[in-house]
């Protein structure tokens, strides 16, 4: 599917394409059925439609047949129900950052149950934590650290929602010290296909609970988590080593940050690659930073040995934060999302996880930085590349064993995402910018054997991929597995969307 193409059509159908497309009897159907419940819905035409269907990544607009605003999990139930009754596709909506507008159905003509009068969050006396998914990261975090100074691993932006995040992973620089999201769930309640409320652990409908760890828009809405929490770390270290050098100089430094990573990198480390152009020349600017979660003397330590297979960096940063101001730095704004008011972009990105049995080849690294070298100064995008450490010796993300969830990157060491916006930030995408990411993706896949089992992270949704391409990719050996889960729960799922589980 090329999407720049997709969003040009829907860009001039509006929301009309819907109202004429959907048959008179269904749509009756529907509204007489949620006004009945006395849901609060945003139906097409009604005043809150337009800017409630508008997606985070303005590259795709879509327009939902309703959208559903539950306030407890029976209205969600009670939506599912609706929909159901009318075999209308459900997509739930947390934070509405997926890549791919999937929180809005990735197509047109499905209920949306937007969740965002969903946000209780409290701390119990055990120190678990239990999670509305209408809640964005900033503000549990925020509300964990308030309630004796507790937190969770997740991503860095505060307006990311839950509800999403803990359904596909949910990676931050904590992670190789604590885990992904979806690693500190205990439990969820989850609405199925059929409109019954279930709770999904480990003593309880567990293969659900399986399933959920992964894949969770396939099978149901999760309404609410109960997740582990962990004592806030005093001492955060943010650092930063920066580089501006030709592509072999960088292709070194790189080359020095794998070994790094897969060999000495401790897990009390969070460490990424963070790789762009200057605006002109044949020069790549690559940046190791992450945070250390320890004391200065333990920092230096851990980082002595990558410093050593470095060249002197050109600058370097390195400042020691309490752990809400060390989100506040990461975030790049403030937690509480009722306050900052959610952006939007204009993107496409891939992502590429690096297997910890077969890294990238010197060839391949190579390959990359000649391309970005070649390409990027010149690419009418705005564009980044994060190589994120995900895994390496003692990484709780790989600690977990493999079949223990539905996520199935545990082998990750490096995950590539490979992200480019158009330049203002608005529609349109530039009409290059699919090729400029694919062929970067390939500047690395092109030189690597042709068996190469690289993987990729399901969080960072990518639409243009082909059925068995993120099958394979986000799934691997865990698809079967998930698709003879889904029909036992959703025979006849209405969480129907491009990438679901049997689809
Ligand atoms: C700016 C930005 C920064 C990001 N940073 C990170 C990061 O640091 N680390 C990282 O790991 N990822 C990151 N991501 C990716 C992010 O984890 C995914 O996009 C995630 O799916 C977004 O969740 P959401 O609830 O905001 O999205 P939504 O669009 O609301 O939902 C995404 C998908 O999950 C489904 N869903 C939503 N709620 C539920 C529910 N309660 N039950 C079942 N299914 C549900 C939706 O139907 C949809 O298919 C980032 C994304 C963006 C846009
Ligand atoms: C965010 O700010 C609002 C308004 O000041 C406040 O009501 C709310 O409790 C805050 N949220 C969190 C999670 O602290
Ligand atoms: C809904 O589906 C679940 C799981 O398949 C099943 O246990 C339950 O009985 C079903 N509920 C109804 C009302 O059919």
């Amino acid at each position: 599917m090329k999407c720049s193409a997709f969003f040009a059509v829907h860009a001039t159908l509006g929301s009309l394409q819907l109202a004429s497309a959907m048959p008179h009897q269904v749509r009756a159907d529907l509204d007489s059925c949620l006004n009945a419940a006395r849901l609060s819905t945003d139906f097409p035409g009604s005043s809150g439609y337009a800017s409630a269907s508008l997606a985070f990544n303005r590259r795709f607009h879509y327009s939902p047949a309703a959208i559903v605003f539950p306030a407890s999990d029976n209205d969600v139930a009670v939506a599912v129900t609706c929909a159901n009754s009318v075999n209308l596709p459900v997509s739930a909506r947390s934070g509405g950052h997926s890549y791919a507008a999937f929180g809005l159905g990735g197509h047109d003509g499905s209920l949306i149950v937007d969740l965002s009068k969903m946000k209780t969050i409290k701390v119990n006396s055990d120190q678990t934590a239990t999670v509305q998914t209408g809640n964005r990261l900033g503000d549990i975090a925020l509300t964990l650290f308030n309630s004796g100074g507790r937190a969770m691993p997740h991503g860095t932006c505060p307006e990311v929602g839950v509800g999403g995040h803990s359904g596909c992973g949910g990676f931050g620089l904590d992670s190789r010290l604590w885990g992904l999201l979806l690693d500190q769930a205990l439990s969820a309640k989850v609405v199925l296909s059929n409109g019954t409320l279930v709770t999904a652990s480990s003593s309880e409908n567990s293969d659900l609970f399986w399933a959920i760890r992964g894949a969770a828009p396939s099978f149901g809405i999760v309404t609410e988590y109960r997740y582990k929490t962990y004592p806030a770390p005093p001492s955060n270290i943010i650092f930063t080593y920066s580089y501006t050098v030709s592509p072999t100089t960088a292709s070194s430094i790189f080359s020095a940050y794998q070994d790094f990573a897969k060999a000495s990198a401790p897990p009390t480390l969070g460490l990424q690659a963070s790789i762009g152009t200057p605006k002109s020349g044949n020069k790549v600017s690559i940046a190791l930073t992450g945070v250390f979660y320890g004391s200065k003397a333990d920092f230096n330590t851990a980082i002595n040995p990558l410093l050593a297979k470095v060249p002197q960096p050109q600058s370097t940063n390195i400042k020691t934060y309490g752990w809400l101001d060390s989100l506040q730095v990461l975030g790049g704004q403030g937690l509480n999302t009722t306050i900052i008011p959610d952006g939007s972009d204009t993107f496409f990105a891939k992502s590429l996880m690096v297997p910890q049995e077969t890294p990238m080849t010197q060839a391949s690294i190579k390959s990359f930085f000649d391309y970005i070298g070649n390409q990027g100064a010149s690419s009418d995008t705005s564009w980044f590349v994060l190589a994120d450490l995900f895994g390496g010796q003692g990484s709780a993300v790989s600690a977990v064993p493999k079949d223990a969830t539905a996520y199935a990157q545990r082998n990750g060491l490096i995950n590539f995402q490979m992200y480019a916006s158009s330049s203002n930030n608005a529609p349109p995408f530039p009409s290059d910018g699919l090729a400029f990411v694919n062929n970067m993706f390939t500047s690395i896949t092109s030189k690597m054997p042709s068996d190469w089992k690289y993987g990729a992270y399901a969080c960072y949704t990518d639409p243009t991929l082909s059925a068995s391409e993120w099958q394979k990719r986000y799934y691997g050996d865990h698809y079967a597995r998930l698709v003879s889960i889904h029909q036992k729960y959703a025979p006849n799922s209405v969480f129907r969307y491009p990438q679901a589980i049997g689809s």
